[in-house]
Formats: structure tokens, sequence, C-alpha cells
């Protein structure tokens, strides 16, 4: 396709704002929202710094002195576990307080930070532990490393940008830990991870991600698997009934306590998006597998499969699935503009078996991600045409629709400094936010 240079000119905030107010409600963004460097920049600048965001699994960082590195949006971080206790990890921007170099090249272990520059070192809580060559007028004490928002529960560790910018974790973490745990994330292992660079603007991978209206003809494998597609993936009367009666069914075997948990909190800037709800695979199937059959041991404690999933939005870039046997997490990483990492990594319970099959365990993800990044990238490339225009959502897109208008919402705000007015404009899909359980027609 013959693309247009997308414009790369910075624009005034005035100007972005007037874009905004034009936008449809229900439609899709003009061009310059998927394109545009300079929005990616104000983004950067201004909604980015509100996200929480999944960096690393707590395995990552397992013994004291551990250390990995990692990509947060644009900036790079060091992951630093300092003590036993399990929320005992930090995390610095990879920045050497002497000239600035990078700190840390690659993942390690060690009792100190040490920068390959001129050998200052760091303790692994941050303060500057080599002194002898300062100058007698400098602070040591001013030049520990420039610490990164961090908070560890489940066994996830999440790291943010800017700790006056960023919405108060806690409530997220009261709400999830349980859930979090009773799926064994917290005592789990990491068996594969692949990143799958997507050429598309990061909304654009999102706004995917949260509809299955693109199910049926772009994933056969996950169409076959998951029994929700009845809802979410097609419009049928006769199927929808049919979803609802295996629905009822799982309740009638696992009972009310393990049916009715859920969580959910829609979010706003001041206050972090989270859910977790569970749903039936469908068709007496055990797990998320090729044949629904186990393909590892039971996690979080379990004695029997139940068939269920367990979804989580971990803010509004990172998502979790918990089968009864292992684990799929879902991190979305704007990289520029035009591109976004997604990377998924699955997890078994810790003491599953050394040779379990990574394949089978990431069969269904995998598959279904490849077409994802295949169907994102060529929605990319027809949005560079000068003959894309917006389009509609339709009901089967509420959420994706949902998350857009959020968006938009947001991002005024941040440009305006006004809260409320212009999101009153917007209307949430009631089923958002009827119950968690009304949740479970949603695809995580
Ligand atoms: Fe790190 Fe000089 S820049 S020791
Ligand atoms: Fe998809």
């Amino acid at each position: 396709m013959q693309a247009n240079t997308p414009n790369s000119q910075p624009i005034d905030r005035n100007e972005i704002v007037r874009l905004i107010d034009r936008q449809r409600q229900d439609w899709s963004l003009e061009q310059a929202f998927y394109t545009d460097p300079a929005i990616f920049a104000l983004e950067r600048d201004l909604w980015f710094p509100r996200q929480w965001v999944l960096v690393a699994h707590a395995s990552e960082v397992l013994e004291k002195g551990r250390y990995i590195v990692r990509q947060l949006f644009d900036e790079e971080i060091i992951v630093v576990r300092f003590g036993d206790g399990e929320a005992d990890i930090a995390a610095y921007y990879n920045v050497c307080t002497h000239r600035g170099s990078r700190l840390c090249t690659k993942d390690g272990r060690g009792k100190l930070l040490v920068c390959p520059y001129h050998a200052w070192s760091f303790r692994l809580t941050g303060e500057l532990q080599s002194r002898q060559d300062l100058p007698p007028s400098v602070d040591p004490e001013a030049l520990g490393l420039h610490r990164v928002p961090s908070k560890c529960f489940g066994g996830l560790v999440f790291c943010g940008l800017d700790a006056n910018s960023l919405p108060d974790i806690e409530p997220v973490a009261a709400g999830l830990t349980d859930g979090l745990r009773e799926n064994g994330l917290d005592q789990a292992r990491i068996v594969a991870r692949k990143n799958y660079l997507t050429k598309a603007n990061w909304k654009l991978v999102l706004e995917n991600f949260l509809e299955c209206y693109h199910c049926r003809p772009a994933h056969p494998e996950y169409y076959r698997v998951n029994g929700h597609v009845k809802v979410t993936a097609t419009r049928d009367a006769d199927k929808a009934v049919e979803w609802q009666n295996e629905i009822e069914a799982w309740h009638s075997v696992i009972g009310d306590a393990e049916f009715h948990k859920g969580a959910w909190q829609p979010g706003d800037l001041d206050t972090m998006p989270f859910a977790m709800h569970r749903k039936p695979i469908g068709s007496g199937r055990n797990t998320l597998s090729n044949t629904g059959e186990g393909v590892s041991c039971l996690m979080g404690g379990r004695s029997a499969y139940d068939g269920g999933e367990s979804g989580f939005r971990l803010g509004r870039l990172s998502f979790a699935s918990a089968a009864n046997d292992y684990v799929t997490l879902f991190q979305m990483i704007p990289r520029n503009a035009m591109e976004t990492d997604v990377i998924l990594t699955w997890l078994v319970d810790k003491d599953a078996d050394q040779d379990v099959d990574a394949d089978a365990i990431s069969w269904m993800w995998d598959v279904t991600t490849v077409q994802d990044k295949k169907i994102t990238e060529d929605n990319a490339d027809g949005i560079l045409s000068r003959a894309y225009r917006p389009g509609p959502y339709t009901p089967l897109e509420s959420q994706t629709s949902f998350f857009v208008q959020t968006y938009l919402s947001e991002l005024r705000s941040l440009i305006t400094g006004t809260r409320g007015a212009p999101a009153s404009q917007w209307s949430a899909p009631a089923q958002l936010f009827a119950s968690p359980k009304a949740a479970c027609s949603t695809r995580l």
C-alpha cells in the first residue's frame, strides 16, 4: 500500500483539544491519533506517567541481589531484589548519577550495582557506595540512584514513571492479591516469553485486544477453544442461550463462592483500573490447550480441574489469563507512534516438571497473537491511506469504544487541566459497571 507520510510537525495543544472535540462517539479515531509523533509525544508527557504497568514476574528477581533490565515506556529501568521479604523489590532508572552512563547492560546478580564506565557502585537500596573520589563539597547522599515507583503483589511487579502523577495502587493490591494467589501466580515460574513487536500504534493494539468481534474471521484456533465466543464474537440468540446454559452448568459444579469471585474498578486518571473475573472455558475443556487436556500440574493449590479461566486487567496496558495449570501475562509497551511491543509470558507452578512442554502451554495465545499482530499491522497500514476515515464500532466492540472514549476524555483533561465536564459527554457501556459477573462476557 502506498503510504502517506504522517504529519511529524509539532502541533499545538489547543489544536489537539479541537481534534479531540470533533471525534465522534462510538467511531474509531482520526488518522493523527494513530500516526502523529506529536500526539505520541503528548501521550508520553501526560498520559503514560499516569499508568502503572506490569514490568516483571517476581520469580525473575527471586534471590537478593538479582537484578533485571526492563523497558518502562521509553525508559530503561533496573528492577532489583534488595532483601528477602516478598515486597523487597526496588526499581531505578538505568542511569548512573556520575555522568549518566547506562548502569546495567544486562540482567545479573551482585551485592552492588556497578557502573561499567568509571566503576561507581551503588547499594541494592540505591545509595551511592563508592564515595572516595568525590570532591569534598559534594554530598554523596544526593547521588543515589533515581528511584522508579514500584509495587510487588501476588507475584507481579508493577512500575510507573512518576510518583507525583501515578494513581494509588494500594486498592488494586487489596482487590487482586487473593485472586492472583488463588491462581498460583505468586508460586510460579516462567516457561516461555515472546515479544511480538507490532508495527502499529499502541491504541490499535489495545483496541484489537479489547474486542472479540474479529475472533471468528481471524482466530480459528481461539474460536474453537473458547466458549465465550458464542456471545463475544457473534450476535446469535441461540448461541447466547447455549453459552448461558454452559455458564449455569459450570456454576452448579463449582458452587456459589467460586462462581461469584470477582473484582471491578473501571478507573480514571486518579484511580488505577483493575478487574478480575472467572468464566468457564466451555465444551468440557479442562484448560486452554489444543486438546483441552492439562499441559502442566495444577496451580494455586487446586486439587482438580474446574474448567475455568480467570481474567485479570491490571491497569490499562497489562493483562493476565489464568487457566488451572498455566498463566499468560500480557504487556503492551508503546515504543513510538507506529510501534508497540506486545510481550507475552507463560508461567507454570514453580514445582512443575522441568520438562513441561512449553510449546503446548504457549500454543493458544502464541497462535492468536501472531494473528493479532498481522491484523493489527494491516489495520495500521490501512489507516495510513489518504482514503482512511473513522468507522463505527459495532455492539461487539463496546469495550474498545469505551477505551477510546476514556482515552480521549483523559487526554483532554490532562491538556486542559480540567476534570468532569468533557468526560460526562461519554457514556460507558452499561455492562461494564453492572457487576463483576457482567464482565464474564468479555475476552479478558
Ligand atoms: Fe557511571 Fe562514571 S558514568 S561511573
Ligand atoms: Fe485477537
